[in-house]
């Protein structure tokens, strides 16, 4: 298993993207136990890093991967040209086989989805209302699954999902992290799973007063050599 692991994250490592090596793991561990026939939802996979680990780990548990995400163009994130490298990539690793892509918004799709699924990761639009849907995907899957979301109590928007829709919330418990990696399982929260959420908060505000500085120093190094 660490061998197929390695081999997967060696290939994975190549594609431009933000997942690390500890996030890559903490998907494989998830995705490598599922029953065989059973689907993963990837929501926002970008040039298809994570969709890599995701598609190796599947292949070998005899699953498959459902890869959401619009490809809307834009500086970020790069349109139709992401497409391509995401399906370039995909092939390359040799996971095409068992890598659905789906070129459509996660909003757009989740409310006549119909298709169980056995594993969620999100990791698609960051702003509030997105993620907050995002996590509605947990609807589909049965008790006890894996549900993994990338830049948990980093991002603003997808702290403030986790905190109005999971912490209050019955559908979610909070295992851990891995780094901003998110792992939740599909059960209800006791007061603990609860309080492992608060408990983050701390590091999340740490993660935003360091974005804050750094948008500073950009803003203030603009200034310095803007030429007027
Ligand atoms: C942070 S990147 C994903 C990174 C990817 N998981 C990886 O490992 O490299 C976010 C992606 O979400 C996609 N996205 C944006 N809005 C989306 C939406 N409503 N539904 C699904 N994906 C979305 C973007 O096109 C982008 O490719």
């Amino acid at each position: 298993m660490d061998d197929e692991f390695d081999d997967a994250w060696a290939v994975a490592a190549t594609v431009p993207g933000w997942l690390t090596h500890g996030q890559a793991r903490a998907l494989w561990d998830a995705a490598r136990q599922l029953p065989v026939g059973s689907a993963i939802v990837e929501i926002g996979s970008h040039q298809g890093r994570s969709t890599v680990v995701l598609g190796r780990a599947a292949a070998a548990a005899g699953a498959r991967v459902i890869a959401i995400d619009p490809f809307i163009g834009g500086a970020m994130f790069g349109g139709s040209a992401t497409r391509a490298k995401f399906e370039r990539n995909v092939a390359d690793a040799g996971v095409d086989g068992v890598v659905q892509l789906v070129t459509q918004r996660s909003t757009v799709l989740r409310p006549a989805w119909d298709t169980p699924l056995a594993m969620v990761y999100v990791d698609g639009k960051h702003d509030y209302w997105t993620a907050r849907d995002d996590l509605r995907w947990v609807a589909h899957v049965p008790p006890g699954a894996p549900v993994l979301v990338h830049d948990s109590f980093s991002s603003i928007g997808v702290t403030a999902a986790i905190l109005a829709h999971v912490l209050p919330g019955r559908e979610l418990r909070y295992l851990g992290r891995v780094g901003s990696l998110a792992r939740f399982e599909a059960a209800a929260p006791g007061r603990r799973d609860r309080a492992r959420i608060l408990a983050e908060l701390p590091w999340f505000v740490r993660n935003v007063l360091i974005k804050v500085v750094l948008r500073a120093g950009r803003v203030v190094g603009y200034r310095r050599s803007d030429p007027y």
